[in-house]
């Protein structure tokens, strides 16, 4: 009983400081100095000096493969691709005898702070997370640095600065700029390169993913860079947040649609679901992909591969769940091992790949 005890006062003191932290300090302050207080004083007693050492040995880190407990932080369940993603990892850990809580962090930094001190006080082996905001990217390096647990950060990747902080620390994911290159290159594939209408340009409208987050901001810059650096003359007639939702897809394709009519030539989408979203307002408006307007995504959604296949997509890009989980799997393991990450090499890339009605079947 006072081994528990003292376990929920230590944790509950780096919840404090985690939280206090993440709300830019403040008020919390003095909270923060008692609890640390009554965890020194309590650690002076026999009694507790006792039950610290019996919380060394009870807490003893697993190695990988020796079913340790993992914690996941996944940014919001509602999100097609990242649904994907983490039940191949939630199967990956699974098959691999680790014990796995997997939560949702509801696309709110603060409720994903709970769910990473509650892992922390429940004293997992290591963390899988994907952050909510890239710009919580700090605080909660500094969180699992403090509780000294071994983390591995996926889907938004922090700069290689921030991640030097902790040697325990390492991003899985995929290079953006990748995938807004292809992007661009399954436009200028085609018969027209893009100006169906011959008139010197390729007029497109973007529909971005959450701005705040890299992929959709290289994504955007890239697939258009793709055009320009091969010659081609672009026009953007608009760019719109549709936040990955395949409803926002929907709704931005639909009025860009009404405004602009035949004038636009690609509709751009940093992510498939939104293509979708963007297919039927097209499908809606009477054109008709690949013959009167084009149409690219990413992630390689089954949904998206269905019509690319059926040539109601002009192509995707796929965006490996399978291969980064793998990946996220793996890096935890060494880090379980004891390998610790030099700065400059904490971020592990898996490869896009072009996904086109000719290969597409690869995937399906
Ligand atoms: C991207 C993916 C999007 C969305 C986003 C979430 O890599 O393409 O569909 O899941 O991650 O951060």
């Amino acid at each position: 009983m006072r081994l528990s005890r003292k376990v929920t006062a230590m944790a509950m003191a780096s919840m404090m400081v985690f939280s206090m932290t993440a709300c830019g300090g403040g008020s919390s302050t003095q909270e923060t100095t008692a609890a640390t207080q009554a965890v020194t004083e309590a650690a002076t007693t026999e009694a507790a000096t006792e039950a610290a050492k019996e919380t060394v040995e009870e807490t003893e880190a697993k190695g990988a493969g020796e079913g340790g407990n993992i914690g996941v932080c996944i940014y919001k369940f509602d999100d097609a691709f990242m649904t994907t993603y983490r039940n191949a990892l939630q199967d990956i850990l699974e098959s691999k005898g680790y014990t796995v809580t997997v939560m949702d962090g509801k696309n709110d930094q603060a409720e994903q702070n709970n769910q990473i001190n509650n892992f922390i006080a429940q004293e997992v082996d290591a963390l899988i997370i994907n952050p909510v905001m890239t710009s919580a990217a700090d605080q909660i390096i500094a969180t699992v640095k403090d509780a000294d647990i071994p983390t591995v950060l996926i889907n938004r990747e922090p700069t290689a600065e921030q991640m030097s902080a902790y040697d325990k620390l390492v991003y899985v994911g995929c290079d953006a700029r990748q995938s807004g290159t292809m992007q661009g290159e399954l436009i200028l594939d085609t018969e027209n390169k893009g100006d169906i209408n011959g008139d010197g340009k390729v007029s497109y409208i973007m529909i971005q993913g959450d701005p705040e987050n890299v992929d959709a901001q290289y994504r955007t810059e890239f697939s258009v860079k793709a055009l320009t650096d091969a010659g081609m003359e672009v026009e953007e007639l608009d760019l719109q947040r549709g936040d990955w939702d395949r409803n926002k897809g929907q709704e931005i394709a639909q009025n860009d649609l009404a405004k602009f009519g035949d004038e636009i030539e690609v509709i751009f989408c940093n992510n498939d679901d939104m293509a979708i979203g963007a297919l039927q307002a097209i499908q809606a408006a009477g054109r008709t992909v690949n013959k009167d307007i084009y149409l690219v995504g990413v992630d390689a959604l089954d949904a998206a591969l269905n019509e690319v296949a059926n040539g109601n997509m002009t192509g995707t890009v796929l965006n490996d769940a399978n291969g980064q989980a793998a990946g996220a799997v793996e890096a935890m393991e060494s880090l379980l091992d004891g390998t610790t990450f030099a700065a400059g090499e904490q971020s592990i890339y898996v490869d896009y790949v072009k996904v086109t009605p000719e290969n597409v079947g690869d995937f399906q």
